[in-house]
């Protein structure tokens, strides 16, 4: 059968994604700081509200979608190589790997998080404090350091 795309192919790809995706989570809490902060009505709010709306829809939504779904590629490629294996062959997973997949797990909740937080937002309600979204704009690097040290070293 002819490959459509090799596996280091879409292992770049997926590595793509995920530089586009975490970027993304860095910026948005950052912006959600600003709009904490400006004056209602104003126009760094409309600004910033606006930035954020593209910012979720242009970068952060395909890139999660792609991250993913290159993710699921490079796994089941793993699993297939040795299709009459399965299902024991998920025994021979890693233990790094399913550690890999909980924290990423978590960066997908806190992308959800992110998107209704923006509703909220957009809304004009102000749940939380500047200080709180400069906080957590840093928890998704702390995150993706792990996540890219459990993919390298291979502990
Ligand atoms: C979205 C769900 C994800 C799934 C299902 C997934 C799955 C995978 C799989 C199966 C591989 C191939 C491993 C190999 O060939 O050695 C891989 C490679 C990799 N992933 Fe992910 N991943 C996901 C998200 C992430 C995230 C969020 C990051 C970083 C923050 C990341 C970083 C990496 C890196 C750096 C590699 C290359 C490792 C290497 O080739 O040594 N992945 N991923």
């Amino acid at each position: 059968m002819q490959h459509v795309i090799g596996y280091d192919l879409a292992r770049g790809l997926h590595i793509i994604a995920v530089i586009a995706w975490v970027a993304g989570l860095l910026m948005l809490p950052r912006f959600y700081a600003y709009i904490t902060t400006a004056q209602p009505g104003g126009e760094l709010e409309q600004t910033m509200l606006k930035a954020a709306r593209n910012l979720r829809a242009i970068i952060l939504t395909p890139s999660l979608i792609l991250a993913w779904a290159f993710g699921i590629f490079l796994f089941a490629t793993y699993l297939v190589a040795d299709w009459a294996a399965f299902p024991g062959v998920l025994g021979t997973v890693p233990h790094w790997f399913w550690g890999k997949l909980i924290l990423v797990l978590g960066l997908s909740g806190y992308h959800g998080f992110l998107s209704a937080e923006g509703r909220k937002l957009a809304a004009g309600q102000r749940p939380r404090s500047e200080r709180y979204w400069r906080l957590m704009s840093e928890v998704p690097f702390l995150v993706a350091i792990a996540v890219v040290l459990l993919a390298t070293l291979e502990p």
